[in-house]
C-alpha cells in the first residue's frame, strides 16, 4: 500500500513546492486586521484544495478569522478517524527590512542541508499543514480513496491565541468526533532525527495598565509629586521576579507538576549544549537567565515563566520631551504547564499587581488569550504507529520531547472533544519561526510528507 504512495510524492515533489508557494504567497497575519482579507483568501485557497481532494468542506464564521471544516469518510466503518489539525495564519513579517528577500515571496535558497524554502509561514504552519495534506493528496491519487476516515481543521487564529477555538470546538462537537487529533506544528531532534512531542507549555497572555494623572503632564512642574503611572508599572513588573528567577505571585506554582526521575534522566541524556544553544542567540555562555536551580530542559519545557513582551507609554519619538505620562501599559505573558489552572494564575497576578502598586496609580488587567498546557500520555496506539511510521522513514527512533511553546488545539480537543492528539514536527530548531528569514528545509518537507503517508499505512492497518 505505502510504496507506490511513496513513489507518487517523489514524482510529484515539484509540483507540491509549487502549490506550497501558491499558498505562502497570501499574507495572512492574523495579528493585523489589515491583513484580514488576505487571511480569508488563505482559508478560501485551502478549502478549494481539501474540496479538489474529494473532502465535504465548508469555511465557518468565528468572530475573528474563519476556521476551514473538512470531512471524507473512511473506507469502512471500522477504519480509524483522524482530525487533522493545522494553522493557515502567520505572524507578522516585522521587522521587514531584515529580511534578504520579501517575507511573502517564496524563495529557494541552498543550505547546509540542501535546499530550503525562506518565506513567512514556510515552516509555522504552513509548510507543515502542506506534509499532511499532500500525503492525503499522493495516497488519494494512487489509491483512489483514503485509508482512514479524515475531518480537517484548519485555523486562521493560532498565532493570536486561538480565540474562538474553543468555541468552535464546543459547537461543533459532533461533526468533530475522531479518534486522535495529528499535528504538525512542531520541531525534530536535527535533521536526521524526528521527534514526537509530549508536552508542550500553555500561555497566559496579557495587558497591564497603569493609569495615574488625567492628562500627560510637564515633568518639571508636576515632577515628585504626581505619581507616574510609568514609574509604577516598572515598579510592578520588576516585583515579579526574585533574585533566583522564581515568579512572586502567590500561589504562582502551587498546581506545578514536577517530572519524574526517569523522565529527568531521559532528558539528561538528551545531551543538550546549553553553552551552544546561550551563544546561538547572542548570548554568553554561562549567562542564561531563569531559574537558577534547574536543568535548561527543565526551565524551556517544565517550568513557567512570566516575560514582558512589550511597553507602551510616555514619549518615544525622536529627541527628548520632559512628561509625565497619564497612562503606560505592558504585554505581559506566562508560560504555563501542567497542571497550572489560567483563571488560577490570572486571579494571584490580580491580587500581586494590587498589592505592589504605588498610591496615586491604579493598575487594570486584562486577559488576551489564554491556554492552558498539555501533557500527552506516550503509550497509546497512536503514538506507537507514529514511532514506526518515522523510523521507517529515517531508519532511527524517534525521540519523545517537551516544548516551549504552545500550541492550545490539544488542551482543547482533550478537554471538549475527548481526545488526544499526536504532535509530529519537522521544524528544526534554526528555522527562525516568528523572525525574519524564517525557512524550512526541503529534506524536512520531503521526509515529512513521507512520513505522514507512512502514518496512513501504519494506521490503515496496511503495513507490518
Ligand atoms: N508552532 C508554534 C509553536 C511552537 C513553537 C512549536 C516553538 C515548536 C517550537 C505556534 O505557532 C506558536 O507560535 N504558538 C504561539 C502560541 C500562542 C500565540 C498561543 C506561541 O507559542 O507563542
Ligand atoms: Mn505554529
Ligand atoms: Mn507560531
Amino acid at each position: 500500500m505505502l510504496d507506490p504512495v511513496l513513489q507518487r510524492i517523489d514524482q510529484d515533489f515539484e509540483a507540491a513546492i509549487g502549490r506550497w508557494s501558491d499558498l505562502l504567497r497570501i499574507p495572512s497575519v492574523s495579528a493585523d486586521p489589515a491583513y484580514a482579507q488576505s487571511v480569508r483568501e488563505a482559508a478560501e485557497w485551502l478549502a478549494a484544495e481539501l474540496d479538489g481532494l474529494g473532502f465535504q468542506v465548508e469555511i465557518q464564521e468565528t468572530p475573528g478569522h474563519p476556521v476551514v471544516l473538512g470531512h471524507h469518510p473512511g473506507p469502512h466503518a471500522d477504519a480509524p478517524h483522524l482530525l487533522y489539525y493545522g494553522h493557515y495564519d502567520v505572524q507578522p513579517p516585522d521587522p521587514v527590512e531584515l529580511w534578504d528577500t520579501g517575507p511573502f515571496e517564496p524563495t529557494i535558497v541552498d543550505g547546509p542541508h540542501g535546499r530550503r524554502m525562506v518565506c513567512r509561514g514556510a515552516v509555522d504552519d504552513k509548510g507543515q499543514l502542506m506534509l499532511w495534506l499532500e500525503a492525503l493528496r499522493a495516497w488519494k491519487a494512487v489509491h483512489g480513496t483514503l485509508p482512514v476516515a479524515a475531518t480537517v481543521v484548519l485555523e486562521g487564529e493560532e498565532e493570536v491565541g486561538s480565540v474562538n477555538l474553543r468555541g468552535f470546538l464546543e459547537d461543533n462537537r459532533d461533526a468533530l468526533a475522531a479518534d486522535v487529533c495529528v499535528v504538525s506544528d512542531t520541531t525534530m531532534l536535527d535533521v536526521d532525527t524526528p521527534a514526537i512531542t509530549y508536552m508542550l507549555r500553555g500561555l497566559l497572555y496579557t495587558e497591564i495598565t497603569c493609569r495615574g494623572p488625567n492628562m500627560d503632564l510637564h515633568s518639571g512642574f508636576y515632577g515628585g509629586a504626581i505619581p507616574n503611572p510609568l514609574n509604577g508599572l516598572t515598579r510592578v513588573l520588576g516585583a515579579l521576579h526574585d533574585d533566583r528567577g522564581r515568579i512572586r505571585i502567590p500561589g504562582f506554582y502551587d498546581d506545578v507538576l514536577e517530572p519524574g526521575a526517569e523522565e529527568l534522566a531521559t532528558w539528561q541524556s538528551l545531551d543538550v549544549d546549553e553553552a551552544a544553544f546561550l551563544e546561538s542567540v547572542g548570548i554568553d555562555r554561562d549567562a542564561g537567565a531563569g531559574e537558577i536551580d534547574r536543568s535548561l530542559i527543565e526551565r524551556l519545557w517544565s517550568r513557567p515563566t512570566g516575560d514582558i513582551n512589550g511597553i507602551i507609554g510616555g514619549y518615544t519619538g525622536a529627541g527628548a520631551k520632559t512628561v509625565l505620562p497619564a497612562e503606560a501599559s505592558a504585554k505581559v505573558s506566562f508560560r504555563l504547564v501542567p497542571d497550572q489552572d489560567p483563571q488560577h494564575i490570572v486571579a494571584g497576578l490580580r491580587a500581586f499587581i494590587d498589592e505592589h502598586t504605588p498610591s496615586g496609580c491604579r493598575c487594570e488587567v486584562t486577559v488576551h488569550s489564554s491556554a492552558p498546557a498539555i501533557r500527552i500520555p506516550t503509550e497509546s496506539p497512536w503514538l506507537n504507529a507514529a514511532r514506526n511510521a518515522l523510523k521507517g522513514v529515517y531508519g532511527r527512533d524517534a525521540a519523545l520531547i517537551g516544548c516551549g511553546g504552545s500550541i492550545p488545539v490539544a488542551a482543547w480537543v482533550r478537554d471538549v472533544l475527548g481526545y488526544d492528539t499526536l504532535f509530529m514536527g519537522f521544524g528544526l530548531e534554526d528555522d527562525r519561526m516568528h523572525s525574519p528569514n524564517e525557512k524550512f528545509e526541503l529534506v524536512c518537507f520531503e521526509r515529512g510528507m513521507r512520513a505522514h503517508a507512512a502514518l496512513l499505512a501504519r494506521l490503515a492497518g496496511g503495513e507490518p
